[in-house]
């Protein structure tokens, strides 16, 4: 019978700046998401304290989590994946020393994982840094950043090594190129060249960490996150499979780095094309060196590729600007619904890396109906999950190691692309809605049941 593997990670992931709220409290300093309400793609605002913005109070996860872990572990979960904000360790960055008040919190919320068997799966940065190092530094623009994300990254490794063993380094990396301020810092209106060489300053970082995470914690295991933006030719027209393959390769290049530890061929000729005459010493070679001891990625969707341009016009705007597919379903957010995609993936990843793979998102954002007595039926949310799962079932029987799964969002949170509530992703229901009303009060879904059952069989309850 197909099976997971019974070391499977089962669990649910979140990030700092869409669950936790408190931000400015304990002495947090100011994140990009912060200046940011509206979203990843939003414009950058100046901020006054209480002014605006969903994520300021988000989900209040900050003071809430002792319940919301015991919600998890009542569904089973032996994973949390969770990320540290930055600027609770160092509000700006570049702070002689870090703040014990927001090392305390991490500290209580580990130690609350421990209580219930919780593996802590930790990224470093999910789409923020310190604002401070945006205005005074430029973002990631500067290579000095590199030295104090590296501080910050051995920082907490120090400080958490006893309790967190499964660390991840930069959030959806490749995210740079679409979002530039969310990933790297930098204005939207930067220069390809600047994003490159921002995004470049990024990968030392990220393997720096890794160095440093295999130095202070030795028995431990450190991975990228690739958004998984799978791209299939819309046509079998030899023009439209090879712009797939450069598309593909956009996001591709990232691991690439990370996990082969150098740059590949394809990357440097697009440099060379384009004109970008990128600052790569030889001292940042040594470091990409260091590679991760596995793959972690989201996946939501995929999407298609032609080399027609007035197709390609048409489709502009939507994420990563993918033109639709007219075989696939889309969710109310325009989000197409692709299950096998995830098999492709997955042996795609495997075939390229030959790495443990770690699908640390995957989800569907809908809207809920809470019913006159309070229940929530989203049966479509099962059935997302459930095709889903069943993919990732088959990948491993084709031979691909996964360490584990968890879903995005397992309690409504703040959606990062145009930070709502409405566009909700849990097991468990948060009231708190668009326009900032609601009690905050938790709800188990439907959905709740069908996820501790699924982790109970071991995924054997999953309909195929
Ligand atoms: C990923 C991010 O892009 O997708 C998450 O890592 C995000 O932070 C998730 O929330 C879903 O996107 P959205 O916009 O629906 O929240």
């Amino acid at each position: 019978m197909k099976a997971f593997p019974q070391t499977f990670y089962w669990g649910g992931a979140t990030a700092a700046n869409q669950v936790e709220g408190a931000f400015l409290e304990d002495g947090k300093g100011l994140s990009t998401s912060d200046v940011q309400p509206h979203g990843v793609f939003g414009d950058v605002v100046d901020r006054v304290p209480g002014d605006a913005g969903l994520k300021d109070i988000a989900i209040d996860f900050y003071h809430r989590y002792p319940d919301d872990i015991a919600l998890f572990a009542e569904m089973g979960f032996n994973c949390l994946r969770v990320s540290i904000a930055w600027t609770r360790i160092f509000p700006n960055g570049d702070d002689a020393e870090p703040n014990e008040a927001g090392l305390a919190f991490y500290d209580r919320l580990f130690d609350e994982m421990a209580k219930h068997h919780i593996t802590p799966l930790v990224t470093l940065s999910h789409y923020e840094m310190p604002w401070a190092l945006v205005k005074n530094y430029g973002g990631w623009g500067n290579r000095k950043v590199i030295g104090f994300f590296e501080r910050y990254a051995r920082t907490v490794f120090e400080r958490y090594k006893g309790k967190v063993k499964l660390w991840l380094t930069f959030n959806e990396i490749n995210m740079s190129l679409h979002a530039p301020m969310t990933g790297v810092g930098l204005p939207s209106d930067s220069s390809k060249a600047e994003v490159y060489q921002a995004i470049h300053h990024q990968l030392v970082a990220s393997a720096l960490a890794v160095k440093a995470c295999h130095e202070i914690v030795p028995e431990g295991k450190i991975g990228n996150m690739l958004l998984g933006g799978l791209m299939y030719p819309l046509s079998c027209k030899p023009e439209d499979v090879f712009k797939t393959l450069q598309e593909n390769r956009g996001w591709q290049f990232f691991g690439d780095v990370q996990a082969r530890g150098a740059y590949p061929g394809y990357m440097l000729r697009y440099f060379r094309d384009n004109g970008f005459a990128l600052e790569i010493t030889d001292a940042d070679r040594e470091a990409l060196k260091s590679s991760v001891d596995f793959i972690s990625f989201s996946y939501y969707m995929t999407g298609c590729v032609t080399a027609d341009e007035a197709l390609n016009q048409k489709a502009r705007g939507n994420i990563l600007n993918m033109v639709p597919n007219p075989h696939l379903e889309s969710s109310e957010w325009g989000w197409q619904i692709d299950p096998l995609g995830l098999r492709t993936l997955l042996n795609v990843l495997w075939d390229r890396y030959q790495k443990p793979l770690f699908i640390v998102e995957n989800g569907l954002g809908a809207k809920d109906k809470v019913e006159a007595d309070g229940s929530i039926n989203d049966d479509y949310r099962i059935s997302y999950l459930n095709d889903h799962l069943v993919q990732a079932r088959e990948a491993i029987e084709d031979g691909v190691e996964l360490m584990g799964f968890t879903s995005w969002g397992p309690i409504d949170l703040v959606s990062a692309s145009k930070a709502e509530l409405s566009k909700r992703y849990g097991f468990i229901y948060v009231d708190r809605h668009d326009d900032g009303t609601g009690t905050l009060a938790r709800s188990k879904k439907k959905s709740f049941d069908w996820y501790k059952e699924v982790i109970a069989t071991n995924g054997a309850s999953l309909k195929a």
